[in-house]
């Protein structure tokens, strides 16, 4: 298990204080693959490489399994770094080393014995399905095929952790979809926890099963992923879900109560708007819908409008509420 505690991180220019992380506290329970989203500056990088130590905090604690390696020594901290593993958006492989030599680094610097890592790299390879590619050096593979190459590395001290910073952002989404599936499968088979961070909605949705918010350094929402994307609170999560459903800055223009109804599950199975118009006296126009799938779950959005009288229509909305559907009220036309 990962324990943040209390951690904060200020850099500093010169004179100049910058504080890109305030008091996080955080638990990602191990298996787990854990989004942390959030705008371009947030913080997110930083309290990535603040998991491994790449970045010193400032102040608090990080603890995996208990043992909190903030207080580690030199050489405690590089035993401890091969329980984790590191991918970037760049790749960073070695250029001038094959595959094979890229994928063996972190065994030739363990001293481990050729033999033993001509069988490991084998393995691993296999696992990323680039065996063929062996010989070929970084420039002669496509950008996913890197990015295999750095999950092989990566993989190469049997790690307990993998961090993932924005490792599919220069890729293209068929990629990043096999990318996504790989990591899903380390995940599944191998018992990694992967923590992943991305400004892509689309990750979140489909690798993530719980997921944190930052905004300005500091947690702004956390929970499962379905939990956040079917009631969003912070302003990240809100423009996010926003725009699985609907476009932003929609201007509808209403005669009645416009409705944005949110539902989960079998929720979306239930006839529950013919329902509540058969029940009260009021006509409910779709003015717009939508359903996602989000880590097997069904989320949908649908935007009604409701005319009628007034009584009616209030009744209505409770009857929607009281269905344990997320209802909010569109004030001015505008969602
Ligand atoms: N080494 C550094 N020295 C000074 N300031 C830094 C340093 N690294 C990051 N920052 C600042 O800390 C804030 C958070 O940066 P961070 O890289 O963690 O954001 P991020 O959420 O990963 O953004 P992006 O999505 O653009 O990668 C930013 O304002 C950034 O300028
Ligand atoms: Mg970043």
């Amino acid at each position: 298990m990962i324990k943040i505690v209390n951690l904060s991180k200020t850099y500093k220019h010169g004179n100049q204080n910058f504080e890109a992380l305030k008091n996080i506290n955080l638990t990602i329970d191990d298996g787990d693959i854990f989004g942390i989203m959030g705008l371009s500056g947030a913080g997110k990088s930083s309290l990535l490489r603040c998991i491994n130590l790449l970045e010193i905090p400032t102040s608090g604690e990080v603890l995996i399994d208990d043992t909190d390696i903030t207080k580690l020594n030199g050489k405690q901290l590089r035993n401890f770094r091969k329980n984790i593993g590191m991918i970037f958006q760049q790749f960073n492989l070695l250029m001038n080393q094959t595959v094979f030599e890229n994928v063996a680094f972190p065994l030739k610097i363990s001293n481990i014995h050729k033999s033993d890592i001509e069988k490991k790299v084998n393995h691993l390879l296999q696992i990323v399905e680039l065996e063929d590619k062996k010989n070929s050096y970084p420039s002669q593979l496509s950008g996913g095929q890197k990015q295999r190459v750095a999950i092989a590395r990566a993989l190469a001290t049997n790690p307990k952790i993998i961090l993932c910073d924005e490792a599919t952002s220069a890729l293209d989404p068929q990629t990043t979809q096999s990318i996504l599936n790989l990591l899903k499968s380390i995940n599944d088979e191998l018992k990694i926890t992967i923590i992943v961070v991305t400004h892509e909605m689309s990750v979140i949705k489909n690798l993530c099963k719980n997921v944190a918010v930052i905004e300005d350094g500091q947690i702004a929402e956390i929970g499962s992923v379905v939990e956040v994307f079917s009631n969003p609170t912070s302003k990240t999560s809100k423009k996010f879900s926003e725009d699985i459903f609907l476009s932003s800055s929609t201007k509808i223009v209403s005669y009645g109560k416009l409705l944005k109804i949110t539902f989960i599950g079998d929720d979306a199975q239930k006839p529950i708007i013919s329902n509540m118009v058969k029940n009260f006296n009021v006509d409910a126009n779709i003015i717009s819908g939508n359903i996602d799938i989000v880590q097997n779950t069904q989320l949908g959005s649908l935007i009604i409008n409701l005319s009628g009288d007034e009584k009616e229509i209030k009744k209505a909305e409770n009857y929607l509420k009281e269905h344990k559907l997320t209802v909010e009220v569109i004030e001015n036309g505008i969602c």
